[in-house]
């Protein structure tokens, strides 16, 4: 027999993203709806192990779905990798007798979600991060606000690189994956799309290319750069003292992080925020909310974490032919 879940906990954690609140707002609702307690953990599992830990309404979480950032507060707590602290953010659940739990971020705060699981808290993770670097689902909530605020920022370097006929580095975040260059690097047109998954680092290969298309008449040459590449500055320095040209670099940063949620993101947080309360309330455990195929499923999250994701070598190659 499943336990019975009378209190559900949750927290946000790792990097913010646009929706996280979306996904809040459906947690609390869902939960109270369904004749449960809930109760809001601040600052991610720094606020547990704190016991930083309110009462939420439903009234609590209005006019929050419009809103980026998270209303929970989130933060990276290293301790929480050593069993200790896992044991001890396990008791205190206990003690505020919380017995669901609900964690919203990336792969790092599933790692910790699996611990509590382990150590009798039933846990569900909802995949929340604007990097889409999480492999056993298809999107992860922030990525279509991140990518479109990337992509606004990105026309506006261009115009500029255009009217001086520069080249123009565009740093983009996304850790270590590129998801969030090559989307932008699609969308932009960008003539050169540099990814950690597919970059050589032959820097001589990039300023042949800015070469070529500066022969070949083009006014700018816009180079979309992921963080997981980085050094666009000294790469800037580079390529002007190669080519001759007038290179800037542009490294967009946490704008990307903020922001209004779009529509997608507003919509598939608040379809995971109920589906991760429904898994609670049907006495499931250790598990991660996914998009797959285009419809919400979910896995055991020991196997998801053990999932591998790789960028298409197909959408790669339509990106490079694009910008001819
Ligand atoms: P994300 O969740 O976006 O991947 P992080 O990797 O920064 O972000 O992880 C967020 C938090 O999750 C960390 O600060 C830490 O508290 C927790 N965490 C990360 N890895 C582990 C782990 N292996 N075991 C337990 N907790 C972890
Ligand atoms: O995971 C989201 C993310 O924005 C990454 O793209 C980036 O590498 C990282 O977080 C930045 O983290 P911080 O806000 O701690 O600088």
């Amino acid at each position: 027999m499943a336990k019975e879940i009378n209190t559900i906990g949750v927290l946000s954690s790792g990097g913010d993203a646009p929706g996280m609140n979306a996904a809040i707002r459906a947690v609390v609702r869902t939960a109270i709806y369904r004749g449960k307690k809930v109760k809001g953990i601040r600052k991610g599992y720094n606020g547990l192990l704190n016991e930083d830990i309110i009462d939420m309404q439903a009234k609590d979480v209005s006019d929050t779905i419009q809103r980026g950032g998270t209303i929970l507060y989130t933060a990276r707590c290293p301790e929480f990798r050593e069993e200790v602290y896992q044991k001890k953010g396990a008791e205190i659940c206990r003690k505020h007798g919380i017995d669901g739990l609900v964690v919203i971020g990336g792969d790092g705060s599933f790692a910790g979600a699996q611990k509590l699981a382990s150590l009798g808290i039933n846990t569900i993770g909802i995949p929340g991060t604007i990097d889409l670097d999480i492999a056993c689902t298809e999107y992860t909530i922030g990525f279509d606000t991140a990518v479109n605020t990337a992509m606004e920022a990105i026309d506006k370097v261009r115009d500029t690189s255009t009217s001086h006929e520069r080249c123009s580095i565009i740093e983009v975040m996304g850790r270590r994956a590129g998801y969030i260059a090559l989307w932008c690097g699609i969308a932009n047109g960008a003539e050169d799309i540099l990814l950690p998954e597919k970059y050589d680092y032959n820097e001589q290969e990039l300023i042949n290319n800015i070469i070529a298309n500066r022969k070949r008449g083009k006014k700018h040459h816009i180079i979309i750069n992921a963080e997981g590449i980085g050094h666009s500055t000294s790469m800037a320095r580079r390529i002007e003292a190669a080519t001759g040209l007038e290179t800037r670099a542009t490294i967009l940063g946490h704008m990307q992080r903020g922001g209004s949620p779009s529509c997608r993101d507003r919509m598939t947080a608040s379809v995971m925020g109920a589906y991760a309360v429904d898994l609670l309330c049907k006495g499931e455990n250790n598990r991660v909310v996914a998009l797959k195929n285009g419809e919400y499923v979910d896995y055991d999250i020991d196997e998801a974490l053990a999932m591998k994701k790789s960028i298409s070598d197909y959408q790669f190659e339509v990106g490079k032919l694009l910008s001819i």
